[in-house]
C-alpha cells in the first residue's frame, strides 16, 4: 500500500470512493478546487496496482474566512470496504496533519461528523485524540446532528 499526495488526475478515483462510501457527495469543482488550493494536504492511499483505495481532502480555514485561526479542517475521508481496519485512514490522517502544522503552521485541525457514525468518531477519537467542541444540530441534509471535533496540533518553531 502506498500513501502520496493527491493529485488532480486522482480526482475521478476519489470522487468514485467518495460515492460509493458516503452520503456527501461533491462536484468535482469542490474537489478540485481543494487539491489546487491547498495542494499539500490532501491524500491518496494506492494498492499495489495503483487503484485509489482511500482518500483524504483538506483545506485550511484562516481568518480571512471567519476562522479565528488558521486551522485545517477535513472535509471528506474514507476507505473502501475491502481495505478497512488496516489502519489506512489514520495514517492519512496523520500525514495530513502533519502537513498542515509544518506548510500552513495550523493550530488545530477540525472535522464534522455524524453522530451516528461509530467508525469514524473512534477514529478520530480514540485513535487520533480529537474531542468533540460542540454538537451542530441538523446539521446534515437529513436531518443528522454533526459532532464539530477538533484536535490541537503541535506548534512549529519558527
Ligand atoms: C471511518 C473510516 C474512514 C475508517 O477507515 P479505516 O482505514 O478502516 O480506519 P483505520 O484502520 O485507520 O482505523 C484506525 C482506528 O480507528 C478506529 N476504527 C476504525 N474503524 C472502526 C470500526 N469499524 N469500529 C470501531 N472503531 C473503528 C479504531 O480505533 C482503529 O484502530 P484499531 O483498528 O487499531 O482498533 C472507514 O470506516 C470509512 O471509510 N467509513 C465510511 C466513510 C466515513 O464514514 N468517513 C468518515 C466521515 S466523517
Amino acid at each position: 500500500m502506498n500513501l502520496r499526495l493527491a493529485k488532480p488526475e486522482d480526482l475521478p478515483h476519489i470522487q468514485a470512493a467518495n460515492l460509493q462510501n458516503l452520503p456527501e457527495n461533491y462536484s468535482m469543482k469542490f474537489w478540485m478546487y481543494h487539491i489546487l488550493t491547498w495542494p499539500q494536504i490532501s491524500f491518496v492511499a494506492e494498492d499495489n496496482k495503483g487503484r485509489i483505495v482511500g482518500y483524504v481532502l483538506a483545506r485550511v480555514k484562516d481568518p480571512a474566512n471567519k476562522a479565528p485561526e488558521i486551522h485545517g479542517h477535513v472535509n471528506s475521508i474514507s476507505v473502501l470496504r475491502s481495505y478497512r481496519r488496516l489502519g489506512l485512514a489514520r495514517r492519512l490522517m496523520l500525514l495530513s496533519q502533519e502537513a498542515m502544522t509544518t506548510v500552513y503552521k495550523s493550530s488545530f485541525v477540525s472535522l464534522h461528523v455524524r453522530k451516528s457514525n461509530k467508525a469514524a468518531i473512534s477514529l478520530y477519537r480514540d485513535s487520533l485524540g480529537f474531542r468533540v467542541d460542540k454538537v451542530e444540530h441538523k446539521y446534515y441534509g437529513d436531518g443528522e446532528d454533526a459532532l464539530y471535533m477538533r484536535l490541537d496540533l503541535p506548534q512549529q518553531s519558527s
